[in-house]
């Protein structure tokens, strides 16, 4: 009998895509996906390290799965952001695991399912291999991710990733324009574009050039792209948006505070006038959301006040909060006694303060589409997205990767919610043929 796998995915969309590339990997060596752990010969765990919080998750994850490795000898593996961070350190802290496998080693997941170990060096240098995506493995699905980068050469003061994921590299453009190709040819009509730092790609074009050369595959529909510094928008890419019909109105643009005197403490390298400016050349069509870190080190009451004004006198979309985590190795940790940590109740406050704001006005602005016609792609039935992103759930029976236009009728600030009223745009690959579909969880 074939050998079963099941992987378990937190964090960012890296890591969707990373485990997407594991469960390939594994497929070729002849195990099976399979969609519940219970029945698994291998259990796999991606894990994030941005928060203490996603670190958390990963511990009382591998306490449920070392049950199982006690009932039926289930083999077990930790990849991803804690696994490069810790190394060793997660051997000993949890010995039943059986391997430990860095980021930049993905392709290495079916010999160290069968011999252990570990494996986390970086491969910094442009002779990194990035691993190529199996169209099959999306076919039935209508969105992809696409890596165009991996890596941040940054140095944000509260940030673990430079030390998750090392420094930059970009994958060469006809790899990444020949892999749209094959997504698109298996009936996936949108792609994202990914990298930690995606718009400071160089992979032998710019950024903008990028998107250009992946909208003129024949028969893509929809482009996104994420994650992006602001110090690296060009206005060759802020031109795309009006210039290439198939780049989504989305910008994704993490400003992460309001005030400047905590955006030099967490070293952004721009001031709110300069984040303005670089915001004020967008289409006003593009619809823009951001990251805010809130109780960073040394914040006091005036700067969150700076905060919330900033928040609310800039349209975004949708605001994803967090508050603060003091991670090892970074510029910020150093700083802790000097700045002062906010004491946890301030920070909670203050975090339920900025969410409350956006959490109305993100009602507010989904509420002025009642009555709108939306277009959207259908992710799943009844499901899809909108071209700014949004979560729209509707009635009606078009397939995955069609293309239709939603009548809305009801607002929440999580989704619309409607009628399917035309469909525009029919998938052209049947949705049913979901071969070698990846079994991959994530939460
Ligand atoms: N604590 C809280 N939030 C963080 N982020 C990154 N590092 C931290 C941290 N140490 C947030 C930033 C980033 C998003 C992905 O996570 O807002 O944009
Ligand atoms: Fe988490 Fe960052 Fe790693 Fe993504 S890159 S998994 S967000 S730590």
């Amino acid at each position: 009998m074939q050998r079963r796998y099941y992987i378990h995915t937190f964090g960012c969309q890296m890591n969707e895509s990373d485990s997407q590339r594991m469960g390939e990997a594994l497929l070729r060596a002849g195990w099976q996906a399979t969609e519940a752990a219970d029945g698994a010969d291998l259990v796999l765990v991606n894990t994030c390290a941005i928060r203490e919080k996603a670190e958390d998750k990963l511990f009382s994850a591998l306490g449920r799965y070392r049950l199982l490795k006690a009932q039926r000898g289930t083999r077990i593996g930790v990849a991803g952001c804690v696994a490069q961070q810790k190394k060793e350190a997660l051997l000993h802290r949890a010995p039943f695991v059986d391997f430990v496998l860095g980021p930049d080693h993905l392709d290495k997941v079916p010999q160290l399912a069968e011999q252990g170990g570990i494996e986390t060096d970086f491969i910094d240098s442009h002779e990194y291999l990035f691993p190529q995506a199996d169209p099959e493995t999306s076919r039935g699905r209508a969105t992809a991710f696409v890596t165009a980068m991996k890596g941040c050469d940054n140095v944000c003061s509260f940030c673990v990733v430079p030390y998750t994921r090392g420094r930059e590299v970009s994958r060469p453009d006809g790899e990444i324009v020949r892999e749209v190709a094959a997504l698109v040819a298996a009936g996936v009509r949108e792609v994202t574009l990914i990298g930690q730092n995606v718009n400071s790609y160089a992979g032998g074009c710019t950024f903008a050039e990028l998107i250009r050369r992946v909208a003129s595959v024949p028969g893509i529909l929809r482009i996104r792209f994420t994650t992006s510094h602001p110090m690296d928008l060009s206005p060759e890419l802020v031109r795309c948006f009006s210039q290439v019909p198939q780049l989504m109105p989305h910008f994704h643009l993490p400003v992460q505070h309001g005030a400047d005197s905590v955006l030099a403490r967490m070293r952004r390298k721009y001031t709110i006038a300069d984040y303005q400016r670089r915001i004020a050349s967008l289409p006003p069509e593009v619809a823009l959301t951001s990251d805010i870190i809130c109780g960073f080190l040394g914040e006091t009451e005036d700067e969150h006040r700076q905060n919330l004004e900033f928040l609310r006198c800039t349209p975004y979309d949708n605001l994803f909060s967090f508050l603060y985590s003091p991670r090892p190795h970074t510029g910020a940790i150093l700083k802790m006694a000097e700045w002062g940590e906010v004491p946890r109740e301030v920070a909670l406050r203050r975090l339920e303060e900025v969410q409350s704001l956006q959490r109305a006005r993100t009602l507010q602005r989904h509420r002025q589409r009642i009555g709108d016609r939306v277009e959207v792609l259908v992710e799943d039935r009844g499901f899809g997205r909108s071209r700014e992103n949004w979560a729209v759930q509707f009635a009606g029976d078009a397939e995955v990767g069609d293309l239709v236009e939603v009548l809305v009728e009801k607002a929440s600030p999580a989704a619309l919610r409607g009628m399917q009223a035309r469909v525009i745009d029919r998938a052209a690959a049947p949705a049913t043929q979901q071969k070698r579909r990846l079994a991959v969880v994530s939460g």
